[in-house]
């Protein structure tokens, strides 16, 4: 796996980039234990819906391999493992990647040997990383030739919105994927992103990530996003997914339905990019998706600079539903739903 990424394990080690602390400093933190990774993933040390569920993975692994005495059989292990494993899931609601994740681990069957045991866990949490990020390669690379087909010829600007990227998954990007693989062939004048109030994954993360790889990118403030589309500076809008649901409504990072609005006033594309890891077939619509609450002082305050009254009421939902009929095409790793609908979803899935 090259490039960027967020998680590493070593040494029955999870290793997490603070991404609290980015661009201004880069540090790593090791964490030995389920409870430090539930708190990791709560404070988002580690955001982003692949890399939350892949960092619940080893979470997941760090928990069985604390166990004090083997269980003696399936079903006591499960029995011993079923709150270590609810309190992975109770860390944030939204992205089905968490859910998923540890889904896949406990499906991972028990031994009497431990140590087989520990090494087929250990083997699964690799894979779902491993995966991910081979994902990604692949819808960043079906993603720019998707965009070069539906878009006049020559080099293109792209509006993203929050931290699709490197960041969020394994490495590569799902949203920043694709704008990595049109700059590989090319393709890209420029990536614009929102800078995405209130925890300015855009501003902090986007940025740092392109930047770093020496792909030409222009920070904007959220509100600037409707006027870019309308006066044609944009060709695409393309964003990641924290859940879709199985008519192709897609939850991401609060903000992005705004976006999905004014792309459709502008004629704009509005393209999402996700692994079938972020599909929920389980919804039939995006309404039904959890959307996280979380703190009002992340608006009360820029950083740690108070801006507004103190203690004024806030409302700070985490993320916003954006139909399924402002979507363009969603770009996953196997293939693209163009014009996302139930029939369409449907007809996917079972491709
Ligand atoms: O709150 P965050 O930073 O975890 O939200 C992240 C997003 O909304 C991303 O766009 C989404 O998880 C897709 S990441 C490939």
């Amino acid at each position: 796996m090259d490039g960027i990424t967020p998680l590493r394990f070593s040494d029955d080690t999870l290793h997490l980039l603070d991404q609290r602390l980015l661009p201004l400093e880069e540090r790593w933190l090791s964490l030995a234990t389920l409870e430090e990774t539930a708190l990791a993933i709560e404070e988002m040390v580690v955001r982003g819906a692949p890399a939350i569920g892949c960092s619940a993975a080893y979470g997941y692994f760090l928990g069985v391999l604390a166990l004090t005495s083997w269980p003696g059989d399936e079903a006591s292990f499960r029995v011993l493992m079923a709150p270590a494993a609810a309190r992975l899931r109770a860390t944030r609601p939204t992205a089905v990647n968490l859910f998923w994740a540890i889904d896949r681990m406990e499906e991972v069957p028990w031994s009497a040997d431990r140590g087989q045991c520990l090494a087929a866990l250990r083997e699964r949490a690799d894979t779902i990383t491993s995966e991910d990020y081979d994902a990604c390669v692949s819808m960043g690379d079906l993603g720019a030739d998707r965009l070069t087909r539906d878009l006049p010829p020559g080099p293109i600007a792209v509006l993203t919105h929050c931290n699709a990227g490197a960041l969020a998954t394994a490495g590569y990007g799902t949203a920043l994927g694709v704008i990595r693989s049109l700059h590989r062939q090319g393709r890209l004048l420029m990536a614009y992103s929102d800078d995405t109030r209130p925890r300015q994954q855009g501003a902090r993360l986007t940025v740092w990530e392109l930047h770093r790889d020496g792909i030409p990118v222009t920070l904007v403030p959220d509100t600037a996003a409707g006027h870019l589309l309308k006066t044609g500076r944009i060709a695409a809008v393309v964003v990641g997914a924290d859940r879709i649901a199985a008519n192709g409504d897609a939850a991401n990072k609060i903000g992005t339905y705004m976006v999905a609005l004014a792309a459709k006033a502008a004629g704009v594309p509005f393209y999402v990019a996700a692994p079938l890891s972020t599909f929920d077939w389980e919804l039939p619509s995006g309404d039904l998706i959890p959307i996280e609450e979380r703190d009002g002082d992340e608006v009360r305050r820029v950083g740690e600079v108070p801006v507004t009254v103190p203690g004024i009421p806030v409302f700070n939902p985490g993320f916003d539903v954006t139909p399924a009929e402002l979507i363009a095409a969603i770009i996953t790793e196997r293939g693209v739903v163009d014009a996302p609908d139930t029939a369409r979803m449907a007809a996917f899935r079972g491709m």
